[in-house]
């Protein structure tokens, strides 16, 4: 666990790669207000940054991404359960998010359930899902 102004070159090359560079997310719309007050994730694998989150002190987690590289070997999964453990320990209990629709078979493994309709951010579809934690 880590906060952005300790980490924020590491926090903002693997967003670089991963949301602005593949993804074509605007570099505007990648950098908010909220870095500043939530708790950030770092995956290390041998020195190098593989993997990332946030979580808002409202129960938002967002801004999960693995390296490219380092895609479908768990580390995302790891990673989300971690982000989890940490809300339920700061008894953050409703958690909620944004997910592409390609990932939403990612978070139901973790038992996130939709919530919404599809909408788009970045041009990118989504849909809102929850879980009630501890
Ligand atoms: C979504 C993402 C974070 C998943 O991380 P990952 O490390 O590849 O995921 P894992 O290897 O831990 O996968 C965990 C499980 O979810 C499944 N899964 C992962 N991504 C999936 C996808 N896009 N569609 C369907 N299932 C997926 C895996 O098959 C795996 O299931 P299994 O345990 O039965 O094999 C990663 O693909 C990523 O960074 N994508 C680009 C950025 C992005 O879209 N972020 C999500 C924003 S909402």
């Amino acid at each position: 666990m880590t906060s952005w102004e300790k980490d924020k070159l590491a926090l903002q090359s693997i967003r670089r790669e991963v949301f602005i560079n593949e993804q074509q997310v605007p570099e505007a719309l990648e950098w908010d207000e909220f870095d500043n007050s939530s708790l950030h994730f770092i995956c290390t694998l041998e020195n190098k940054v593989i993997a990332t989150a946030r979580l808002k002190p409202d129960g938002k987690i967002g801004r999960m991404a693995v390296l490219q590289d380092y895609r479908n070997l768990g580390y995302g999964n790891k990673l989300l359960i971690f982000v989890i453990q940490t809300a339920c320990d700061k008894n953050i209990n409703n958690l909620y998010l944004h997910a592409q629709v390609s990932a939403i078979p990612f978070y139901e493994k973790q038992g996130f359930s939709v919530c919404s309709d599809i909408f788009y951010e970045a041009n990118i579809p989504h849909r809102e899902m929850s879980k009630i934690i501890c």
